[in-house]
């Protein structure tokens, strides 16, 4: 059977013998593909399905924009670009209350960073070994990822910094005895570029493709105070953090820091239409009073993406997504410990909301469980030595259940193969 058209190309895989999803349709947590065949969808499509598949109030609200406007330029008012301003206004952390609104995550990397520039006339930033922002040319130049490879030389103007990664600290402290070697090492790496030639720190607040592991909790604080000393800016990447995907609105919500500017994308209207932001404090907006942003793109601001980002909001809001992400974050967590002490495959165990990922022992491809769980109906992401647990925030808790149980079942046989002789009861 011809399982893929002839005239599209597909991303990030070889064309040949890709057999894609042929998705028909879904709703919630759920969709199905043109055998009719349902299959829990533990990756919420690429993390951005926060709300769920063709969320009804989403569609509400992209119908009615269609009827009233569909084509406005980025320098243009709408009615639906005012509206969709206040209702983020609403959910970002304080102050952080002005919005440019981009094509989706990549490119509110991007923006961020050139506003960065604009405003502080200083070039270089400080970003992360082990990250992700995105597949533009100029967002892989921030990463540091396998996705990067075949694409240097990127600009340059990027200072790499370790990760405050507990599990495989890069300074082997243990973490009741850590006096924060991760700090202290982007502050020696602010000091030797020198200061004053630095625009930005810009980090994914939770690294989210890499591992999603949680840096400690006063990492952004202390990192604050540094961009406070020196007249530096503080980005977080929020594409896949945001919208509740972490038990809060945001990733940083977790944290006692606020940053001056975010990048937003995915979460952002559910994935029901492309959208980014960036979110920026007044201070950064008012730079722009008499001076020009000088950037932009034929389609940023377009009337039915904002449509879908405002009944995004809408639906979170009234149906209590974050909170019910928090409530079930918290059987999230406790499953996962559990799957990780009856496999005996998994290395580490790490969630926060809805969002999860198990680390697996080297003897176990994540690539071959996803495969397997796939079979079984559930589909979840996988990457490096993780699998990822990020289901629409709209889950039912038995859903929930049933998606791990069927994870677990995967392990557990693949756990029996690789250690015949073992017998987890
Ligand atoms: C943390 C992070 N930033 C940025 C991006 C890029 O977003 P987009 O694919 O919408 O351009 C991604 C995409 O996976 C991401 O995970």
């Amino acid at each position: 059977m011809n399982t893929r058209d002839r005239h599209t190309l597909y991303t990030w895989v070889a064309q040949d013998g890709h057999v894609p999803l042929r998705l028909a349709g879904g709703e919630g947590a759920w969709f199905r593909d043109t055998d009719g065949r349902r299959y829990l969808d533990f990756a919420s499509v690429a993390v951005n399905a926060n709300a769920g598949h063709n969320h009804p109030t989403i569609r509400d609200a992209m119908r009615g924009q269609l009827d009233e406007l569909c084509v406005a330029g980025p320098a243009m008012w709408t009615r639906v670009r005012e509206q969709a301003g206040e209702a983020l206004a609403r959910v970002t952390p304080p102050g952080l209350d002005r919005f440019l609104f981009t094509l989706g995550g990549a490119d509110a990397v991007e923006h961020a960073v050139k506003i960065a520039r604009l405003v502080t006339g200083r070039r270089h930033v400080v970003c992360r070994t082990n990250s992700y922002h995105g597949a533009t040319l100029g967002a892989l130049a921030f990463s540091d990822d396998p996705r990067c490879e075949p694409f240097g030389p990127f600009e340059a103007g990027v200072i790499r910094v370790k990760d405050p990664w507990c599990f495989h600290c890069p300074w082997g402290t243990a973490p009741d005895v850590c006096d924060r070697p991760c700090v202290a090492h982007v502050e020696a790496a602010i000091e030797r570029a020198e200061p004053q030639t630095i625009a930005a720190i810009l980090m994914e607040t939770i690294p989210g493709t890499q591992a999603g592991y949680i840096p400690p909790p006063d990492y952004y604080r202390r990192l604050r105070t540094l961009c406070d000393e020196h007249g530096i800016l503080l980005i977080l990447d929020e594409v896949l953090t945001g919208f509740g995907r972490t038990g809060r609105w945001f990733g940083i919500d977790h944290y006692d820091a606020r940053p001056d500017m975010m990048a937003l994308g995915k979460g952002i209207t559910s994935g029901h239409a492309p959208l980014g932001a960036v979110a920026m404090s007044r201070g950064i907006a008012d730079t722009f009073g008499a001076k020009a942003l000088w950037t932009g793109t034929t389609h940023s601001a377009h009337p039915i993406s904002l449509a879908a980002a405002l009944g995004n909001l809408q639906a979170m809001e009234e149906e209590g997504l974050v909170e019910r992400s928090r409530i079930l974050g918290e059987r999230l967590a406790a499953r996962l410990t559990h799957i990780k002490e009856r496999t005996g495959v998994v290395a580490d165990a790490r969630c926060l909301g809805l969002y999860g990922s198990l680390e697996l022992v080297d003897s176990i491809d994540p690539a071959r469980v996803r495969r397997a769980a796939l079979a079984a109906g559930v589909h979840f992401l996988a990457r490096g030595r993780c699998i990822y647990v990020a289901p629409p925030l709209v889950i039912a808790e038995e859903d929930l259940d049933l998606g791990l149980d069927r994870i677990e079942e995967v392990l557990g046989s693949l756990s029996h193969a690789s250690h015949p002789a073992s017998r987890l009861t």
